[in-house]
């Protein structure tokens, strides 16, 4: 037997409940992990509440967690570069990393590093992939400022370290109590809201090359008016983008590439992903209320069997 959070109709966080599941059986391509440590995302509970839904209801009990970092405990057929016993972390293969077990494709999960904990190495799948995926679209590269918006989130972290180890000046949006945090991680601290645009030109008076928008908060007209050009803004969060002529970068790539570029950086000590909370399976809800109330610093961790 194995337990899982599951839930059974969209709401708030109050219908996340840890429930006993079938063990899962890994498919052809797929292992099983015994679940150590899973990454909480602003997308899971924008699943849970619904938002990706289009209206239609819950088609049946759902699960929520989309990166973890385990054990293998059972490989499927066709599987032959994993075995039983070996530490890997990487994306679900059902959005229900939040269990005991879970299924992912072996093509999908990577072995963990020793001198990465579980809790770490289950922080860094979908921040790693989106800021890799995004400062690529985006061109980013030595000598030039990027303008990151939410900077002192997962994704804005990673994505404002791994610029400024690509040699780029990083602009970094965040409320004040989060100014000192950006500073420490190489970014220039400006805060969101009415001025925005001002303020950065203040900050970046050579201009503004590049626009990463991890809000979504309505900032794609300033984004523009900073960089002349829409195509030299991408959001990952702002469903207007289309009227704006911007790019909503939305598909993941494979993270093999994005993670063999970054975790030798994290090896070195150049980036650094901090972990902002840790809570027990069981408190998953509340997991969910910290990440939908936002102001983290870093990300939040559900632990499993500790
Ligand atoms: N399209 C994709 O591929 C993809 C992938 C991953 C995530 N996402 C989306 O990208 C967004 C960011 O994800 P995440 O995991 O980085 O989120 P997160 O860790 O929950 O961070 C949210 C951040 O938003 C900041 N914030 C709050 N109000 C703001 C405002 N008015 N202006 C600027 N920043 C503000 C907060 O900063 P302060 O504490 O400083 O206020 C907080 O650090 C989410 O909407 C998520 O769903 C998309």
């Amino acid at each position: 037997m194995s337990q899982a959070i599951r839930y059974t109709d969209y709401g708030d966080a109050d219908v996340l409940q840890l429930t006993d599941v079938p063990l899962p059986e890994p498919g052809s391509g797929q292992v099983r992990i015994a679940v150590k440590a899973v990454g909480v995302n602003a997308l899971d509970w924008k699943i849970r509440k619904g938002f990706l839904s289009e209206g239609e209801p819950l088609p049946g009990p759902s699960g929520t967690g989309i990166e973890l970092a385990g054990i293998i405990d059972a490989v499927g057929d066709d599987v032959s570069q994993w075995k039983a016993g070996q530490a890997v972390f990487g994306r679900s293969a059902t959005g229900g990393a939040a269990a005991t077990h879970d299924l992912a494709g072996a093509d999908e999960i990577f072995g963990k590093p020793e001198w990465l904990s579980f809790e770490q190495a289950a922080a860094l799948p979908v921040a790693v992939e989106t800021a890799y995926r995004t400062l690529r679209q985006l061109g980013v590269r030595e000598g030039q400022t990027l303008l990151v918006h939410a900077a002192a989130g997962g994704v804005g972290l990673m994505a404002t370290q791994l610029a400024r180890a690509w040699g780029a000046t990083v602009i970094g949006t965040a409320g004040e109590p989060n100014h000192a945090f950006l500073r420490e991680i190489g970014a220039i601290p400006v805060t969101y809201g009415e001025g925005l645009t001002e303020r950065v030109r203040s900050a970046a008076p050579q201009g503004i090359d590049a626009v990463l928008d991890g809000s979504g908060r309505g900032v794609l007209p300033d984004s523009i008016a900073l960089t002349g050009d829409p195509e030299k803004v991408i959001t990952i969060a702002d469903l207007t983008a289309a009227e704006h002529g911007v790019r909503f970068s939305a598909r993941p790539g494979p993270a093999g590439p994005a993670l063999e570029a970054v975790l030798p950086l994290i090896g070195q000590g150049r980036i650094h992903m901090p972990i902002d909370s840790v809570y027990p399976l069981e408190k998953a809800a509340e997991a969910h209320r910290h990440s939908e109330n936002g102001h983290l610093q870093g990300k939040i961790i559900l632990t499993v069997g500790q």
